[in-house]
């Protein structure tokens, strides 16, 4: 809903130019504009659009971060809680080989919206049914016919926060054991009492939602403790809003930029 937001209310240009970002919501499109602080007839909510520009800004970073992987050679890309990501789509690497893993019942979810929106299925995409508490990873995607032996680049943005920490460790100990070159970005949120009184505000008004919606945020980092996580791996970078609003949103000539500590970005390497 965010992505889509973007492509319709936001100045050019855009952080992540995807025209498959409003039609892959087929009759839930509608809904875009119903939604607080996406229509910009709406008194104007930062942290909405703040949220907003942290979903483009994270998917835009993971597709910055692939270009410079397939640079090194990865042919595989592995979206971990695909969502409604849309990259299969607009794969531009003909050679690039898509995985999406996502809990099952998010990916059946996502079939039915494709087959309803008629959008025409990827080249190169192959769906892989995991829940991450209950089924193994590796055995899902060797299944499918993901190469252990090549480099690959993994994206797991907007799921590290709803897992336990069992889940996490043994995912990143999957992607620690596979060859060097490959890369890994995710997300993940601060601890409550890391963030200011305004921001706790916004922040347990999101958790309430997605509590509601049937998946609790659980798993909190501070950047030390992520970068203890992250020991097998190289390069780390970690981006909090002031890097991310230097990187992507400077000389906007609208509002949308990112605000306060709750969420950020990290990418590391083997
Ligand atoms: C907020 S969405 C993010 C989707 C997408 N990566 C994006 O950036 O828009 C969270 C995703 O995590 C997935 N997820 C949450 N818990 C999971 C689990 N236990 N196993 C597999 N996927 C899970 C959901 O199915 C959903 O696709």
């Amino acid at each position: 809903m965010r992505r889509a937001a973007h492509q319709l209310y936001d100045a050019p240009p855009l952080i992540l130019d995807d025209p498959i970002a409003v039609p892959i919501l087929g009759p839930h499109a509608a809904e875009i504009e119903r939604t607080p602080g996406r229509d910009p007839a709406n008194k104007p909510r930062p942290f909405s659009i703040a949220l907003r520009a942290f979903l483009v800004a994270r998917s835009r970073y993971a597709e910055d971060l692939l270009a410079h992987a397939i640079g090194c050679g990865v042919t595989q890309y592995v979206l971990l809680g695909a969502g409604l990501d849309t990259f299969a789509h607009r794969n531009p690497y003909p050679s690039l080989r898509v995985f999406e893993v996502d809990h099952p019942a998010t990916q059946q979810w996502k079939r039915d919206l494709l087959l309803a929106t008629r959008l025409p299925a990827p080249a190169n995409l192959t769906c892989v049914p995991v829940d991450f508490e209950r089924q193994s990873l590796p055995a899902q995607l060797h299944a499918a016919g993901f190469d252990s032996t090549a480099p690959s680049f993994f994206a797991w943005l907007g799921v590290v926060p709803y897992l336990t920490r069992e889940a996490f460790r043994a995912t990143l100990a999957f992607i620690a054991s596979q060859p060097p070159n490959t890369g890994l970005v995710f997300d993940y949120a601060q601890p409550r009492e890391a963030l200011s009184f305004r921001e706790q505000l916004a922040f347990d008004s999101l958790a309430s939602r997605v509590h509601l919606a049937g998946e609790a945020f659980q798993l909190f980092f501070t950047p030390a403790k992520v970068a203890a996580e992250l020991a097998a791996f190289y390069d780390l970078e970690d981006l909090g809003s002031p890097e991310l609003n230097q990187r992507y949103f400077a000389n906007r000539t609208d509002n949308l930029r990112l605000m306060g500590a709750a969420g950020r970005l990290v990418s590391a390497w083997l």
